[in-house]
């Protein structure tokens, strides 16, 4: 029998082992922000987050890497019995998704599922912009793959994307010193880094899940006009839309509105800082993912 959360916050026991759970991912904190709205436009699942806090950040890794790490806390989920994982990383999703899914399910299982934040959020981003000129700020990782770019010509090529890297945003968010006068510096040089490549720009994509918690701040550095969009309400729409779409997942999950949580590094920050980023306070547990074996 396990400690969980419930959807009233309050804490319960169940038995994990009968749970089939939806997966959540992120390298740290930063998909916490996504899984607040998905538990919030979906609140009958079970789900299980996992956060690599301690490879974290994921941003300036090499796609090796990125992909190893990622595939490492895939199987985790799979031995915890998801049938479902969501990549809540923009740089997990950026450069090991397409991979995982081509060539490591088939192998693995090809009953179960990993899904990302890019395709869901390219799908409908042109919608929201007048001018089609388009921002992204992300990390270094998720720039340099270009996946927004070659994603959102697919669906919306009338538009013009341009990318910035913010390299020190997750280091001040994951310190928590996003919201000091010191902070302010990198964040004017980066908005107005992205805004100097076009005069146009109608439209800003915060494209890491970290960002949202400094949406404030953010905001405040940018012209009043421009619309910031966060991906978790993109996210939980679209997941929503899946899980319609395809009963033969669906019908796998457990109804049991329960929320686990677990970090790769120290429970005891991971507690402390999780609920900035949840909403809500957190008790997590302690896990491996370094020996994962499918
Ligand atoms: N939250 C991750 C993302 O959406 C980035 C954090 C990191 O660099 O590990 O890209």
């Amino acid at each position: 029998m396990k400690e969980a959360i419930g959807p009233n916050g309050l804490f319960y026991f169940c038995n994990m082992s009968s749970l089939t759970p939806i997966g959540i991912f992120d390298s740290g904190y930063g998909g916490l922000t996504v899984m607040r709205e998905i538990v919030t436009r979906l609140p009958r699942y079970d789900y299980i987050y996992l956060g690599d806090n301690a490879r974290a950040p994921y941003g300036p890794r090499s796609f090796e890497t990125v992909y190893r790490y990622t595939l490492q806390c895939v199987k985790w989920f799979f031995a915890r019995g998801c049938p479902l994982v969501v990549l809540a990383c923009n740089t997990a999703s950026a450069k090991a998704l397409r991979t995982i899914q081509q060539n490591d399910l088939p192998r693995i299982d090809p009953q179960k599922r990993v899904l990302g934040v890019i395709r869901p959020t390219t799908e409908v981003i042109g919608n929201y912009s007048g001018s089609k000129h388009i921002g992204i700020l992300a990390t270094a990782g998720t720039v340099s793959s270009n996946s927004y770019v070659i994603e959102i010509e697919k669906f919306f090529p009338e538009v013009q994307v341009f990318q910035q890297a913010c390299p020190m945003w997750v280091p001040l968010i994951e310190n928590e010193e996003y919201d000091t006068h010191g902070a302010d510096f990198f964040v004017k040089k980066y908005i107005n880094e992205l805004l100097d490549q076009s005069p146009t720009i109608d439209t800003i994509l915060l494209a890491c899940t970290h960002y949202p918690i400094m949406h404030d701040k953010i905001r405040e550095f940018t012209p009043a006009d421009i619309r910031i969009l966060s991906q978790g309400e993109l996210v939980a729409d679209s997941l929503a839309d899946y899980l319609s779409r395809h009963p033969e997942i669906e019908k796998k999950l457990t109804l049991g509105g329960s929320h686990h949580f677990f970090t790769t590094d120290s429970t005891m920050d991971f507690d402390a800082h999780a609920a900035n980023f949840y909403g809500a306070s957190i008790r997590s547990r302690h896990v491996d993912v370094e020996d994962q074996k499918l």
